[in-house]
């Protein structure tokens, strides 16, 4: 059966692992230098560059231009993370400001979004940020708060969330040699690569941890071992710090990542580093003309009290499921039969676990108020 990647707004595997559809070849656009680096470098100066980066340069279409995320798909979203943040303001003893922290906002979609959800009494207390390193778009709802960086630590109480951020946070990639050593591999702004040095220090650590397979060689019939060249890994660790900088902005409340994710028992031994552009995936090549975006490690980002979910779990947990209205409406109220059958589909897409449904949910409370929000 066919299924949808997330990204993708045509066909696609989920896993990234499918030949590259590319079928308008960009001529390299020239945005960044070209000369060898590691791909995280790379991946930051094409998406954030000052000028003329992916995401940053002013005028582009914003990420709703190139693929569609949970948020783009349904309001039903946005619902359900209004419903989420009511759970949170009533675990908190609804404070006087409560904060909603959208980090990777894209273009405020959520945020609008969840301002319309919220019943008014709600909506008067709720302090909306938008943490974006894009540009504050025209006409945002001028209640939403705009800044390239988070709040200070320990300043807000009430829901982060961050949806496909952490896909979007550069990372290096290594790959094995014919020896089976570990290698970061280098890059150059029209996609070529090489192998650099051995990786060493506190990224061969965090793959020694979190991606175990990789650094160890395979093992032939005769009992001995062999190398395994040609295995990749993305090196998640600014992930982690990134999502732990994130969590620490909040006194108390939730903070919820939804992302692609791969477990340490299931990482792919090719890694997902992959490009989209134009609702395609395409070939990754850092120069500006593409998103550039990896599978994220949300087992290595987690902190000790966080939880892991499949988004179909904390949507249903929130009361969104695909299941169709009873034909019996059809003939008492066809037009409330239609909108039924419509919240259905997307509901349906939102939570299937081929899709959207097997995205990652981390879910990690703030103090002791908020465990277990997500509970059947
Ligand atoms: C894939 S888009 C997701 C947008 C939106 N959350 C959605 O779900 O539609 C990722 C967004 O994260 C933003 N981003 C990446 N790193 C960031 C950072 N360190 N601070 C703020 N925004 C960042 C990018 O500019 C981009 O708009």
């Amino acid at each position: 059966m066919e299924t949808l990647c997330g990204k993708c707004v045509g066909p696609g595997d989920g896993l990234h692992i499918n030949p590259w559809v590319d079928p308008v070849p960009r001529p390299y656009r020239g945005v960044v230098t070209n000369e060898w680096c590691g791909w995280r470098d790379a991946t930051e100066r094409a998406l954030y560059g000052a000028d003329d980066g992916f995401y940053t340069r002013s005028g582009g279409p914003g990420p709703a231009g190139h693929f569609r995320t949970s948020v783009h798909v349904s309001p039903l979203y946005a619902g359900a993370v209004a419903g989420l943040l009511r759970r949170v303001d009533g675990a908190l003893g609804h404070p006087a400001e409560l904060a909603l922290v959208d980090v990777g906002a894209g273009r405020g979609e959520l945020l609008t979004g969840v301002l319309a959800a919220l019943p008014d009494g709600v909506a008067a207390r709720l302090r909306p940020y938008a943490v974006e390193r894009a540009a504050r778009p025209e006409g945002l709802d001028p209640r939403i708060d705009w800044r390239d960086e988070l709040p200070a630590p320990g300043s807000v109480t009430g829901l982060l969330f961050a949806n496909e951020w952490l896909d979007n946070v550069p990372v290096d990639v290594v790959e094995t040699d014919g020896d089976g050593v570990a290698r970061r591999v280098l890059v150059r702004a029209d996609g070529t690569e090489r192998l650099g040095e051995p990786v060493d220090g506190a990224d061969a650590e965090w793959l020694r941890r979190w991606w175990s397979p990789l650094p160890a060689p395979s093992t032939t019939g005769t009992g001995r071992t062999a190398p395994s060249p040609g295995l990749r890994a993305e090196v998640g660790r600014p992930r982690d710090e990134a999502w732990a900088r994130a969590v620490r902005t909040l006194r108390a409340g939730l903070a919820v990542a939804a992302d692609y994710a791969h477990a340490r028992e299931d990482r792919p031994p090719f890694g997902t580093l992959t490009g989209f552009r134009d609702g395609r995936e395409v070939r990754p090549v850092p120069d500006g003309s593409c998103d550039i975006t990896a599978h994220v490690a949300l087992d290595a980002c987690a902190g000790p009290s966080a939880e892991l979910l499949t988004q179909r779990e904390a949507l249903h947990a929130l009361g969104v499921d695909g299941r169709r209205p009873p034909l019996s409406l059809a003939s008492t109220d066809p037009a409330a039969y239609v909108r039924a059958l419509g919240r259905a589909g997307a509901a349906a897409e939102l939570t299937d676990p081929a899709g959207l449904g097997g995205f990652g949910w981390l879910v990690e409370p703030v103090g002791g108020e908020c465990a277990g929000l997500l509970k059947p």
